[in-house]
């Protein structure tokens, strides 16, 4: 549905895109994570045909983001982090002249949609709060009939109540086959959603894969209480983090070497054994230990 090549933008001397590959299937929802300034924006601007790419290639539905944005466009539907709406119109007719533009009329999906977010469609835009811009956008998108959703972090200034909206509307689109590419810097958010998420770092993709293919570059976190105290557990391969919390030890294992790590804490007779995985949190700040000089 959605490729990038060798996708690089330069802004004069800065370098905001540095050959970023991504690539979104049919049908899946795919989170591009990143902190803020990473290039999520500028990488969905050049998919979008705003802005023009220095170098590589940007392809949706096979054409070239630039010169088939036309084409392209009538297909896809585009929700910003920062939603700016023609002020003296109201939010219904908004809703209405974007839904037409896609050259769609759902008005019962539009109407439910309305009722879900609990929108009030007969305010003037200019009245209208950040996060009620952000609704008018996303009811508008999700009652088009678009084929790939490009959603740049498009709860910003929802409160949580109406992120769960968000999110089932991103499972229907899902469930009705379409596919998503979801950018976002919450990760909880993306990590209930999202088939697969790639990373982005300072214009670079750091990470891409399934949330279980990133988990195998992560820790365990375990916390086991045993019969007898454990001995040296923090000079064993892959141990990390020991603390000792009452009567049991929490720690992490790499995941490579949980096998081993079980069986030595085994002899020392285990009463409680729990393990949580690793958050996508984990995952993200991980990479950033290394770097942390520079940053
Ligand atoms: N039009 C522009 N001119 C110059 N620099 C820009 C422009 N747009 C974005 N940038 C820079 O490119 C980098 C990536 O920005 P952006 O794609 O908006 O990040 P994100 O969306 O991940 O927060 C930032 O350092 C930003 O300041
Ligand atoms: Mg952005």
């Amino acid at each position: 549905m959605l490729r990038t090549s060798n996708l690089t933008k330069r802004f004069g001397n800065f370098t905001a895109l540095d050959g970023v590959n991504i690539e979104v299937n049919e049908g899946e929802i795919f989170g591009f994570i990143g902190p803020n300034g990473a290039g999520k924006s500028t990488t969905i601007r050049v998919l979008l045909g705003i802005l023009k790419a220095t170098e590589g290639e940007a392809k949706i539905f096979g054409k070239d983001a630039w010169n088939d944005a036309v084409e392209i466009h009538k297909r896809i539907a585009y929700v910003p982090g920062d939603v700016n709406l023609w002020p003296n119109l109201t939010g219904g007719e908004v809703i209405d002249l974007f839904v037409k533009l896609r050259g769609t009329n759902h008005k019962s999906r539009r109407e439910e949609l309305i009722q879900k977010f609990d929108l009030d469609p007969a305010k003037k835009c200019r009245t209208y709060s950040k996060g009620n811009r952000q609704k008018v956008a996303l009811v508008s998108a999700f009652s088009s009939e678009a084929d790939l959703y490009i959603l740049d972090e498009p709860t910003s200034g929802l409160d949580p109540l109406m992120e769960k909206i968000f999110q089932e509307c991103v499972i229907d689109a899902k469930k009705a086959g379409k596919s998503v590419l979801l950018s976002s810097h919450i990760l909880s958010e993306v990590e209930k959603l999202c088939d697969r998420v790639g990373i982005i770092r300072e214009g670079k993709i750091i990470e891409t894969g399934s949330l279980n293919e990133l988990r195998h570059l992560t820790r365990l976190n375990l916390v086991v209480e045993t019969k007898q105290p454990i001995a040296a557990i923090q000079e064993l391969k892959g141990v990390h983090d020991v603390e000792h919390k009452g009567h049991s030890l929490s720690f992490q294992v790499d995941s490579e070497e949980i096998d081993e790590v079980v069986r030595y804490i085994s002899q020392f007779g285990i009463v409680k054994l729990e393990s949580t995985p690793p958050t996508l949190e984990d995952l993200f700040m991980r990479h950033y230990e290394g770097s942390r000089g520079d940053a």
